[in-house]
């Protein structure tokens, strides 16, 4: 049954062929556009749950996500120079694996691009409210209007999170009318983020001591699995400071020589990233301290929690890391460079919408070859005639990213887009290793390098991460997953195009915008 319905790998890299897009991007662009893809909320917002969870120990958290994504995009270079086509991990699920886990990667891959970018959307709230409203402005929106509700996380007072849900729907309408991201405004933007973080490395590593790193581990290495605290639970949750590098493999069609530049984008994106990230929270834990706030049994408030946020809203407590939406343009006004502090802001204000961009035009992208397949109704790759692209399934997303975006915390909506990428990861990798066996021969101008190592520790270490979700996180995905299989049965295993024995080759995708 679990390999019945495998796309033919032919097939698939028939379509590749058939498409127009001009190839364009060389190993540069795509470093650059990982970058763009991934420096994020992640690193400019989520260092305050990774400290509630790992206290200094977060730097340790980011070397083991880092760590972890690095072995995982060893796999997708292998498998996206091989089978250079839109729709990323489902695809090669698809042709390997066969539909019905297909079916469960694209949809697990909802939770890696929708979730991820509400979650997205929330931190860039965090720095419109601060740095912009705030700061410049001197306005102070009122809280019901900025957070969602307590009991979900959010603040006391909270009700929903507008400044998330217009930044949601704004980049949504971009994209139905046709907006995509020229490489040359990534390529901006990625200066502007690069520059934002070095100038913080460079502010206040000098200025760390010592003493703050200690306790380095207050919740210890391993907090219990579905504890989603210490050292590894961090790593779980600031694992979303990653998440995106693999949108370079959905690039490859539009690449140059992608058997050559994909792994170095993939790799290269992501080695910069991981140096940055480490470096970022030593001068932020080693400046302001980043010890969590304890509950009465001396274990961190969890992050995210209601708990955490009445904690936060003390005088006492207001200051700290742990408590801020503008992680590191807070630490840096803390520490005298409140100008420098508010230029972050602003770097982190002008840039984030394009990762949102990035994450919903991949959203976007995997529904629209999951349509072609039949596996989703057809209507919903329905191409505007004058905008030129697939708007029904772009205002949906739209809608489902601004709905979440507005009553869940940053923290909660990361974790539950982890989960999802971790799934698709651990696939990937489990689809490179078969088809080393099944199609040993096939040309592979890129070889994972030590794959009978690589590829089992791509599985273990999103298992790991995944065990080391807090508990709510963890149960989306098996939960979303048992809706997504009622649905399929219920309508794509019928509609299914394979199921019916059509194995096109489509022409090409109007209006599916390029990078
Ligand atoms: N890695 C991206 C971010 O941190 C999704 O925003």
């Amino acid at each position: 049954m679990k390999f019945a319905r495998v796309k033919p790998l032919d097939a698939i890299l028939a379509t590749a062929k058939k498409k127009s897009l001009h190839p364009t991007l060389g190993w540069f662009q795509l470093t650059l556009f990982g970058i763009g893809c991934v420096i994020g909320t992640g690193i400019f917002v989520l260092t305050s749950a990774g400290a509630q969870k790992a206290g200094p120990g977060l730097m340790l958290a980011f070397a083991i996500a880092g760590l972890i994504c690095i072995v995982a995009a060893l796999c997708y270079a292998e498998i996206a120079a091989m089978i250079p086509v839109a729709g990323s991990a489902y695809t090669y699920t698809y042709s390997v694996m066969g539909e019905l886990l297909a079916w469960t990667v694209g949809w697990a891959l909802v939770l890696e691009y929708a979730v991820a970018a509400s979650a997205v959307s929330v931190g860039w709230s965090g720095y419109f409210t601060g740095t912009i409203l705030n700061e410049f402005f001197g306005i102070t929106l009122p809280t019901y209007l900025t957070a969602g509700p307590v009991w979900l996380g959010g603040a006391p007072g909270g009700l929903i999170n507008l400044p998330a849900i217009v930044i949601a729907l704004l980049v949504t309408w971009l994209l139905m009318i046709g907006t995509s991201e020229s490489a040359k405004v990534n390529a901006v933007l990625v200066a502007i983020k690069v520059t934002a973080l070095t100038a913080f490395i460079i502010l206040t590593l000098p200025k760390a001591d010592m003493a703050n790193f200690n306790p380095f581990l207050p919740a210890g290495v391993f907090g219990g699995f579905g504890s989603g605290i210490g050292a590894v639970g961090a790593a779980a949750t600031i694992f979303f400071a990653y998440v995106g590098f693999d949108a370079v493999s959905t690039a490859a069609e539009e690449t140059k020589n992608p058997q050559v530049n994909v792994p170095i984008g993939l790799i290269g994106s992501l080695g910069i990233c991981t140096v940055f990230y480490i470096l970022v929270a030593a001068g932020a834990v080693g400046t302001i301290g980043g010890q969590p706030i304890l509950g009465p049994n001396g274990i961190p408030f969890p992050a995210g929690s209601e708990e955490l946020a009445r904690q936060c809203a003390l005088p006492q407590y207001a200051d700290m890391l742990v408590c801020s939406n503008e992680a590191l343009a807070h630490v840096l006004r803390e520490i005298g460079f409140s100008a420098v502090g508010n230029m972050l802001g602003i770097a982190a204000f002008v840039a984030l919408p394009s990762v949102i961009l990035i994450l919903l035009f991949g959203q976007t992208r995997i529904f629209f070859v999951m349509a072609r397949d039949g596996l989703l109704p057809e209507g919903l790759s329905k191409i505007h005639p004058k905008w030129k692209t697939p708007y029904v399934v772009t205002a949906i997303t739209g809608g489902i990213v601004a709905f979440a975006a507005a009553f869940l915390p940053v923290g909660q909506l990361a974790d539950i887009a982890n989960a999802g990428t971790l799934y698709a990861f651990m696939m990937v990798a489990i689809a490179v290793m078969m088809l080393r066996k099944t199609d040993p021969n096939r040309e592979r101008l890129f070889r994972t390098p030590m794959l009978w190592l690589v590829g089992p520790a791509t599985i273990a270490g999103c298992i790991f991460l995944f065990l080391n979700l807090p508990l709510e996180a963890m149960l989306v995905l098996p939960a979303w997953g048992a809706i997504g299989l009622v649905i399929y049965y219920l309508y794509g295993y019928k509609a299914s195009h394979l199921g019916k024995g059509i194995v096109e080759i489509p022409e090409d995708d109007p209006g599916v915008v390029s990078h």
